[in-house]
């Protein structure tokens, strides 16, 4: 009998060491559009917990805020199900993310799960969702310049490897057209795409018809559609940023490609908003301008002998308003800005680059001087033309009274054909830098003017 109870009592025992430790849960108390309060639960801000429905679902939310104590917390994905009094179950771990080589190719939501039906995705690790951040001394300065394919950006606002550069432009006038050709035509080691708070059709379209299957082979793309919850596309920047810093650890030149930079302040402002954060500038509250930096600053170069990350992150400027605070905001925290003209785009002019209006701020430390000076005599012609435009157009100009008009009226032709690239030809930086020597004649200097070669401007004394 005793015997009998005692080995009972091994086995019971045996079944309690296995239940794991009892839970701590909380409440749901209030839910006001997207924001969840929850009682009972003390959690730090950033931590996770899964909130049980009414049947077998339960919702996954992150904590963004408190008040006394009440904790607010935010869905990750689409709220259903909840009733007051809900179950709220903190997790234990922080979340983690899939990385790895076997992501090429793929494509993933902001938790890393696959949406293009390729099956699991055979992760190598799976790392916290903010990497180490790295002291800006110890990282290796921008001194080399990277192959993104566009001929206008190769020759006159040549990007160096490790530069953060934003591209502003209205809707409509071919950001993912560019950001597309960069994919396929850049010689970057890998590309990472990352599609924040677009409609879920345009996500569709970038991926199958402009990535197409040679882009999206050489890349991994990242995708939050509008749809998605603030969260979600807030979680799939900083995973975009991550993957790319994971592949910069790995000594690869890597390129980084996020469409938008806006939607994600967009993403962070539904969020503050939503905990009660009052709204500072033209209705964005001041967190969404402390975590613009916070994500921009994580790419770059890694430490010096180790890989880069290049980023171009495309900021919307509404109805074309350059002064929107999300682009000055982007503007201060970036080394260059590409702009893209509604005018160019609607002469078809592609891609729509206003050489003018852009600069790329590294250009001098990764260009050698000719090529530099001859990408600023460009820009001279060009503006020279621009400025005499209208009375060109009008008839209004007479030709003689300027030269250096006459000059820029004579090259204008070859300028604009040579800024324009049709959307399947690649244009290498070695050949976009030749082309650019071909098209603007140097200004030639009084003593070389007996022995130049002719040219078509070769009677002009101040060319
Ligand atoms: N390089 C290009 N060549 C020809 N057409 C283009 C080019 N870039 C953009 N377009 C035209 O402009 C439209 C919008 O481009 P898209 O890249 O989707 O704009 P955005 O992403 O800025 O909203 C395209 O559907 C296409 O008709
Ligand atoms: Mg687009």
């Amino acid at each position: 009998m005793t015997s009998r109870l005692a080995e009972r009592l091994r086995q019971l025992q045996g079944a309690i060491s296995d239940e794991p430790a009892p839970e701590l849960s909380g409440r749901l108390t209030r839910m006001v559009g997207l924001t969840l309060e929850c009682v009972g639960c003390p959690m730090v801000v950033g931590d996770r917990c899964l909130i049980q429905g009414d049947s077998a679902t339960s919702v996954e939310a992150e904590v963004v805020g408190f008040e006394e104590d009440k904790v607010y917390l935010m869905p990750l994905t689409a709220i259903e199900g909840l009733k007051p009094g809900a179950r709220v179950i903190p997790l234990a771990s922080a979340s983690r993310v899939p990385v790895g080589p076997q992501m090429l190719g793929r494509v993933v939501n902001g938790a890393g799960d696959p949406l293009d039906g390729k099956g699991p995705l055979q992760a190598e690790a799976r790392v916290q969702l903010t990497g180490d951040i790295i002291n800006p001394l110890n990282r290796a300065p921008v001194r080399q310049s990277m192959d993104v394919g566009i001929r206008a950006i190769n020759a006159l606002l040549t990007v160096g490897q490790g530069q953060r550069l934003g591209l502003f432009a209205g809707s409509g006038v071919g950001k993912s057209m560019l950001l597309g050709m960069m994919t396929r035509f850049t010689d970057a080691d890998i590309t990472v795409v990352g599609l924040i708070g677009e409609r879920g059709r345009e996500v569709k379209e970038f991926i199958e018809d402009i990535l197409g299957d040679e882009g999206l082979a050489r890349s991994v793309v990242v995708a939050a559609p509008a749809d998605d919850s603030p969260l979600m596309r807030l979680r799939a920047a900083m995973l975009t940023t991550r993957i790319a810093e994971y592949y910069r650890d790995q000594g690869k030149r890597v390129l980084l490609l996020m469409d938008s930079l806006t939607r994600y302040a967009q993403a962070q402002r539904e969020i503050a908003l939503a905990v009660g954060e009052p709204p500072a500038t033209k209705g964005y509250p001041p967190s969404v301008f402390a975590k613009l930096p916070q994500l921009v600053e994580r790419t770059g170069n890694g430490r010096p002998g180790g890989g880069s990350i290049t980023a171009f992150y495309t900021v919307l400027t509404e109805g074309d308003d350059q002064q929107d605070p999300i682009a000055d905001a982007a503007r201060a925290i970036l080394d260059g800005h590409i702009v893209l003209s509604r005018r160019l785009a609607e002469e078809g002019h592609y891609p729509a680059i206003d050489v003018e209006a852009s600069i790329s701020r590294v250009m001098p430390q990764v260009t050698d001087s000719e090529h530099f000076s001859r990408a600023q005599r460009f820009k001279q012609v060009y503006s020279r033309y621009q400025q005499a435009r209208d009375l060109i157009s009008v008839g209004a100009y007479v030709k003689g009274s300027d030269p250096e008009t006459d000059f820029a009226i004579q090259h204008i032709g070859n300028m604009s054909q040579f800024l324009q690239q049709g959307l399947n030809e690649s244009a290498p930086l070695t050949e976009a830098i030749e082309q650019l020597m071909a098209v603007v004649p140097e200004r030639r200097s009084p003593e070389r003017r007996k022995t130049a070669v002719p040219n078509p401007a070769g009677n002009r004394d101040n060319v």
